[in-house]
């Protein structure tokens, strides 16, 4: 015959009639549900806390860093007359030009974004020019604008001879040619 479940004890060794109104075990029942609501709401907390970290990650992704606005860019003699130095171009945005200004010669730092919608020029060395791929801008070394809509020439970088005697330059400087600007000693180093 099968074993009547309703007599048989919640807990062992105790029972059945006592179980149901028993102190110790409604306090056995009472201590697991609260065992298990509170691994419930930890759960729901860890959930909650990697979907806040989510969105937060959403909401402000890697920042991403500036390069210093100075730095060195060799010494004067090591730029002979006519040189345009690329090599800052990509981590800079400069021309480093050794060239000339109102028949003076110079050494100074252009900004590589054209002056018309900002699209960075190409220096073109068979032709001595810089030149824009968007609209067909282009400038003389000396960075004045001769073609296309470019409104005004390319802009200058502060530029000067630091104490251990190399060229720095500063990228948080503008100087302005259709301002009069270029003649401030600030944006560029005679030559
Ligand atoms: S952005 Fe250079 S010509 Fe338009």
């Amino acid at each position: 015959m099968p074993e009547d479940l309703d007599t048989k004890p919640a807990v062992a060794g105790m029972p059945a009639e006592t179980c149901a109104t028993d102190p110790r075990r409604r306090g056995l029942l009472r201590a697991m549900f609260g065992s298990f609501l509170g691994l419930g709401f930890t759960a729901l907390g860890a959930a909650g806390g990697l979907w806040a970290a989510g969105t937060a990650r959403f909401l402000f992704p890697n920042v991403i860093t500036k390069p210093p606005s100075r730095f060195k860019a060799g010494f004067p003699g090591d730029y002979p007359a006519g040189r345009v130095e690329t090599r800052y171009k990509d981590e800079y945005g400069v021309w480093l030009v050794s060239g000339f200004y109102n028949g003076k010669r110079q050494i100074y730092a252009l900004r590589t974004a054209c002056t018309h919608l900002g699209c960075i020029t190409i220096w073109q060395e068979a032709e001595q020019k810089f030149k824009c791929p968007c609209h067909g801008s282009g400038f003389s070394m000396d960075g004045v604008n001769f073609e296309g809509p470019a409104p005004r020439p390319l802009e200058r970088y502060a530029i000067r001879i630091a104490d251990d005697g190399q060229l720095e330059v500063d990228t948080s400087r503008i100087f302005q040619e259709e301002l009069g600007q270029w003649t401030d000693p600030g944006c560029y180093v005679p030559a």
